[in-house]
């Protein structure tokens, strides 16, 4: 079975700024408890008008080009993500039309929320397996600032939008690229953040003749008990995924964690005994951009000559469902 790398990565940001002293206008918070409780600074959210689906197809291009690739190169996109432009069709059809890809090649998205890029990378290293896809478009996106409700103090502090995307191609030398994941679903806490409006369960128009639905519309978390399992379940699968790829922490060149609170991350790269400098920390700068995380730390690390080629590098993320995925990558760049 053929063995998945990862070609190119590309990554798109809103160029508008949200600082923590914008927020201290908003509702009562204060710069010092966002960065003590969090490590944000800032985040990036879309414009009015703005379309998540146009940062895709930007950060799918530079994807394509690192990738020396075009888009009808493309046999499948992933676009992992839960706040696509429209509830249909899906982003991933979007994102084909927009990327001027003339070929009817499957697309579709996937829901795993925060985790959904590395849930996308290891579904598309499946596909690769199979040996019938040559080159995969895996794209994690979101705005959820387009789901926050900026009344609360607890949950608007702490996100923002952005896009990251992967090329995945087949790697001829098994010991490059994808060498193990380890995905998990603890559907026991899906009450813990949800967003229920808008839903087959609770459509648009509920909104219109019960007004006191309205919060339901937004993100809902209860933060402080996401945090404490969390803490546990991601450590674990770190753990399990350095095992499968027959490594040891201590063979780890970098981390690079989901961005959504430092005290998280700490303490997993605790558990791991992993120096700080060799963990991705990039929250300060972009929040919490859900699925767009992930490949936006990476990103920032490539550009910082922080990962190179051969490096083992470990992926983790976690998010609502409660969803969680990690994975060992040799970088083939
Ligand atoms: N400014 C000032 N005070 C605040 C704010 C704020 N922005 N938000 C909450 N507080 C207050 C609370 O009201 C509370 O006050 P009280 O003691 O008087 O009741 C106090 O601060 C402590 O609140 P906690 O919720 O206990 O604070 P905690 O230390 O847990 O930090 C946080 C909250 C940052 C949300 C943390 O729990 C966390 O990061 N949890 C994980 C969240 C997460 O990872 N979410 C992303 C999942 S990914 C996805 O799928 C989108």
């Amino acid at each position: 079975m053929a063995k998945a790398k990862i070609t190119g990565i590309g990554v798109s940001l809103p160029d508008k700024v949200l600082t923590n002293a914008d927020l201290e206008k908003i509702v009562e918070t204060t710069d010092e408890w966002i960065t003590s409780r969090t490590g944000i600074k800032e985040r990036r959210v879309l414009a009015e008008g703005e379309r998540i689906s146009d940062h895709c197809v930007k950060a799918a291009k530079e994807a394509l080009d690192r990738a020396g690739a075009s888009p009808d190169d493309l046999d499948l996109i992933i676009n992992a993500t839960f706040t696509a432009d429209y509830v249909l069709p899906s982003g991933a059809c979007l994102i084909q039309d927009k990327l001027g890809v003339t070929r009817d090649v499957p697309a579709f998205d996937l829901a795993a929320a925060c985790s959904g890029f590395v849930y996308g990378l290891e579904t598309a290293s499946h596909f690769i397996a199979s040996g019938n896809y040559k080159k995969i478009l895996v794209i994690g996106a979101d705005a959820l600032s387009r789901f926050t409700n900026w009344a609360d103090r607890a949950t608007c502090v702490l996100f923002g939008d952005g896009a990251g995307a992967a090329v995945v191609e087949p790697a001829d030398d098994p010991s490059i690229g994808i060498l193990s994941a380890d995905l998990g679903a603890a559907g026991r806490h899906h009450d813990i953040l949800k967003v229920e409006g808008g839903s087959s369960f609770m459509p648009g128009p509920c909104l219109l003749t019960d007004a006191s639905l309205k919060d339901k519309y937004y993100i809902t978390m209860e933060g402080n008990s996401l945090f404490k399992i969390v803490t546990r379940l991601v450590a674990d699968s770190v753990l399990r995924a350095i095992e499968k790829a027959g490594l040891k922490p201590s063979d780890i060149s970098y981390f690079v964690p989901h961005q959504a609170n430092i005290r998280i991350i700490d303490y997993v790269a605790e558990k791991l005994k992993m120096p700080r400098e060799k963990v991705a920390v990039t929250i300060r700068k972009y929040g919490n951009n859900s699925a767009a995380s992930v490949p936006v730390a990476l990103y920032d690390c490539l550009k910082e000559g922080k990962i190179k080629k051969g490096d083992l590098v470990v992926f983790t993320a976690f998010g609502s469902g409660l969803t969680y995925a990690s994975m060992v990558v040799r970088w083939a760049y």
